[in-house]
């Protein structure tokens, strides 16, 4: 299990108590490492906003994707589902849908292990290879066994066997997703999913391209929930101070 960064107030902690700040999970795991922080918050409202369009209840099984690669699908994945997590009663389930370059796994910090392609294939049950992301209450199922078809082994049966199977166990099941635009596994996993995110990066990601994505998804049968834009410049605590909303510490204010 991993411990989280050292709190801000560390003025606040006994002693004795040794804080190891784990540097090898990706450092923009900010529910992991900055769980007061800005950045933590405005995932936080992601997640409220998600938890609203669903008052029901009702298992949700959401994929994260965007145009091209690199533009923040993973660690935007991972975000959410740890901010989902931290709902209490919320069971939630991370799967590492992207066959062709697998990075939740490493972003977390955990050896890769059997997973997604091994329960698609049936060379192994779903319950031998869902594992502790190391956050909260939530499970990771890792992308698998390397295969050369990926467009293949998603597009059988098996997924949506195993999405309802995921469904009836968890209150979300958030699927991080190889980019949009140069194949069609986003397109598939989206079409089996309740909704889809699409990740947007400030300054980075091209409009045409979100677009050309977006439309790519609807086309496949995906319903796009709205875009995730990350990478948000000009709104960082450090520059506005009234952006911080840090606890108080004793005795101030008063
Ligand atoms: N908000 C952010 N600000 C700056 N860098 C970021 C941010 N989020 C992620 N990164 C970094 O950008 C790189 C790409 O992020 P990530 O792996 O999440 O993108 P991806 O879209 O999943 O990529 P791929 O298409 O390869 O799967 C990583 O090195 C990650 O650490
Ligand atoms: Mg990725």
């Amino acid at each position: 299990m991993f411990r989280r960064n050292k709190p801000a107030d560390d003025a606040a902690m006994p002693e004795d108590m040794v804080v190891i700040v784990d540097q090898s999970v990706n450092p923009y795991l900010v529910l992991f490492h900055e769980p007061a922080g800005y950045r933590a918050e405005q995932v936080r409202a992601l997640r409220n906003r998600l938890v609203a369009m669903n008052p029901d209840g009702e298992p949700k099984t959401l994929v994260v994707t965007s145009a091209v690669r690199e533009e923040g699908k993973t660690v935007a994945a991972l975000n959410l589902a740890m901010a989902l997590a931290e709902l209490e009663r919320n069971q939630v389930v991370l799967v590492d849908g992207d066959l062709r370059r697998p990075s939740c796994e490493r972003y977390l910090n955990l050896n890769p292990a059997p997973g997604l392609t091994d329960v698609l294939l049936g060379r192994a049950p779903l319950d031998r290879v869902l594992r502790p992301a190391g956050y909260r209450q939530l499970m990771l199922l890792g992308s698998g066994a390397r295969v050369t078809n990926p467009a293949e082994v998603l597009g059988g049966s098996r997924l949506d066997e195993l999405l309802h199977r995921l469904k009836e166990r968890f209150q979300y099941v958030i699927v991080d997703s190889p980019p949009v635009l140069p194949s069609t596994d986003a397109g598939v996993l989206s079409a089996r999913a309740d909704g889809t995110l699409v990740v947007v990066r400030l300054e980075k990601s091209l409009k045409k391209q979100t677009r050309d994505a977006i439309r790519a998804v609807q086309d496949m049968g995906g319903n796009v929930l709205g875009c995730f834009v990350t990478e948000l410049r000009g709104h960082d605590p450090e520059s506005d101070r009234r952006l911080a909303y840090e606890p108080s510490s004793e005795g101030e204010g008063s």
